[in-house]
């Protein structure tokens, strides 16, 4: 009925044309005659209303079923409200009534260039009301970007209104900068939260098949950022029970229906302490490395550059990185791969344990992301990541750093790290996982090989043809190597020694295909049956 009146008010030409027609239903839950089917009533509502007139929701009491009025809400570009029936309910009403009385400008639209600005949240609103604020956030993808222009369109009272706006990003830096936040990168923060809050919303009225997708990613969000949502609950662990910076964020069952989304809506609760990190620019030489999923990283100093590749294989699959007969050291890693949860295919893998061999001391060291444990002779000692520990005996050094790396080196001249990367307790997806470091190579002989180790006393190569691609920031260029020409192309990795946590990018020449036509070999070549395997 209210649709109509609207109808007809516009036909009629008794409203402005410029105007805005809101609509808002006020209900107690109770239906005493007419459609009561909540699906029936979605469908009518949205067939009526066409996308013309907002429609609000307010849901009185506790015996509503605020789901739905949410559902029916959002899907008609309006919100809903819960009125309590509390001795304010007065001021509950009137509260809402002031956010929506100023309808100020409509069909507002933000654009932001495309190349430069990725993962952006909702940047066109229906409405805009007096004394309301639009935020939108995304990720500047190109970092050596000075200034970017926005084009702002919206429609008025009585007329059309449209502005370019260039933002100067070396302002907003120093801006940023000034106002540190308790809790770090707040505008990160803030687009991790509106991107959360947007999935699930869309998330209410998606379809079954994409909400498990929906509800993947704002879990994934929630836990990397901290959020306490509808999705995850917080457990705070004293700090005289456990170690004094400690604290977890456990993953909810993820329960469809009323219990969920009586809930608050997503609140902005953030549990660390860490301060803020800054950015450092990349001034010092990456070592030969390999971390993350995984990504081998190889330092050329000869050209002050680095070439990089991954390979794509299976869990449970052991990779040889270094082998020195001559020397008898050898360092083999496994594969591990993430978590399984439904409707999320990942065929992410990582290294979830590392063997290093050096025969000649007699030494087998096996470090996975619980402990290291390292065996000399018939004498085995152990380490565990949550405490500092060391070991030193002729020629061989080891020192762990509590949660954070473990360093060996074998006399002069051969010294590695491994980090290890802690993910949350009970992150739905993923695992702790190792990166392995070479800071010293130098003692190896001239046949050292391994997906590392061949590396370790030079690669000559020559790269031509740099040309531009869909992505300014990754141009492909063709690389003479070995008398092989490949097409490479420019990207970055990231080296975590330093930061642990967001590491320190490294920028390299990219070879596809697990490394084709760079290694020896096909990559298979490097399997491998123990981590201990060392050939004779
Ligand atoms: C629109 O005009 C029709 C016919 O003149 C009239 O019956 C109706 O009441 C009008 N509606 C409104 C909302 O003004
Ligand atoms: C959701 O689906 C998109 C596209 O289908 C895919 O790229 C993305 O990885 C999926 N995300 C999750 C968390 O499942
Ligand atoms: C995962 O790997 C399999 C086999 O290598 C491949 O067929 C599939 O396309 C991959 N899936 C994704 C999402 O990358
Ligand atoms: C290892 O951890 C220690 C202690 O946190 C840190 O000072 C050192 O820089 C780390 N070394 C490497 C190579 O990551």
């Amino acid at each position: 009925m209210a649709v109509e009146l609207l109808n007809q008010a516009h036909e009629n030409k008794t409203l402005p044309e410029r105007s805005v027609s809101l609509i808002v239903l006020l209900t107690d839950g109770e239906a005493n005659k007419g459609e009561s089917n909540p699906a029936k009533i979605q469908e009518n509502v949205k067939k009526a209303i066409q996308g013309k007139y907002t429609l609000y929701s307010l849901g009185f009491g506790t015996s509503v079923d605020y789901p739905f009025l949410e559902k029916l809400a959002l899907e008609n570009s309006g919100i809903a409200r819960r009125i309590y029936e509390d001795s304010d309910a007065e001021l509950q009403l009137q509260g809402f009534y002031n956010e929506i009385a100023n309808p100020t400008l409509i069909n507002i639209d933000m654009q932001y260039p495309e190349n430069a600005i990725a993962d952006l949240t909702k940047n066109n609103f229906k409405h805009y009301f007096d004394g309301s604020e639009i935020v939108v956030a995304g990720r500047v993808t190109d970092n050596d970007l000075n200034s970017f222009i926005v084009d702002v369109k919206a429609d008025g009272a009585d007329k059309s209104m449209k502005y370019t706006e260039n933002i100067q990003l070396q302002d907003q830096d120093d801006v940023t900068e000034q106002q540190k936040y308790i809790f770090g990168r707040f505008t990160e923060r803030l687009w991790a939260y509106l991107t959360i809050q947007q999935l699930l919303e869309k998330r209410l009225y998606a379809d079954p098949s994409e909400k498990a997708n929906l509800t993947a990613q704002a879990l994934e969000l929630s836990l990397k950022f901290k959020f306490v949502t509808p999705l995850t609950s917080m457990v705070v662990t004293k700090p005289e029970e456990k170690d004094k910076e400690e604290e977890t964020l456990i993953a909810d069952k993820l329960v469809e229906g009323q219990s969920t989304y009586n809930q608050p809506k997503p609140q902005r609760q953030f549990i660390s302490h860490s301060p803020p990190r800054q950015a450092s620019p990349v001034s010092y030489q990456p070592p030969t490395f390999v971390d993350s999923d995984p990504h081998f990283v190889i330092n050329v100093p000869e050209k002050n550059d680095a070439l990089c590749f991954n390979i794509q294989e299976e869990p449970g699959v052991i990779l040889n990185l270094i082998e020195d007969k001559q020397l008898g050291i050898a360092v083999n890693a496994e594969l591990i791969g993430n978590k399984h949860i439904d409707n999320v295919i990942s065929n992410e893998t990582y290294f979830g344990r590392i063997g290093i061999v050096n025969r000649a001391m007699k030494i087998r060291i096996e470090v996975t992301t619980e402990k290291i444990i390292v065996l000399n002779n018939k004498n085995k000692k152990k380490f565990s990541w949550q405490k500092t520990g060391s070991i030193s005996s002729e020629g061989f050094n080891l020192v762990v750093n509590k949660r954070r790396n473990v360093t060996f080196s074998f006399g002069e001249g051969a010294t590695f790290v491994i980090l290890l990367h802690e993910v949350w307790k009970g992150h739905p997806l993923h695992r702790d996982f190792l990166g392995f470091y070479t800071m010293d190579d130098h003692t190896f002989s001239d046949g050292v090989h391994g997906l590392l180790g061949q590396f370790f006393h030079g690669v000559n190569y020559e790269i031509t043809e740099v040309h531009k691609t869909d992505d300014p920031d990754k141009p492909d260029a063709t690389m003479k190597l070995k008398n092989n020409l490949l097409t490479v192309t420019r990207g970055e990795q990231r080296d975590y020694r330093k930061n642990l946590k967001n590491g320190d990018k490294i920028p390299c020449w990219f070879v596809h295909f697990n490394g084709k036509g760079l290694i020896d070999g096909t990559h298979t070549d490097y399997i491998v049956s123990d981590i201990f395997s060392i050939s004779d």
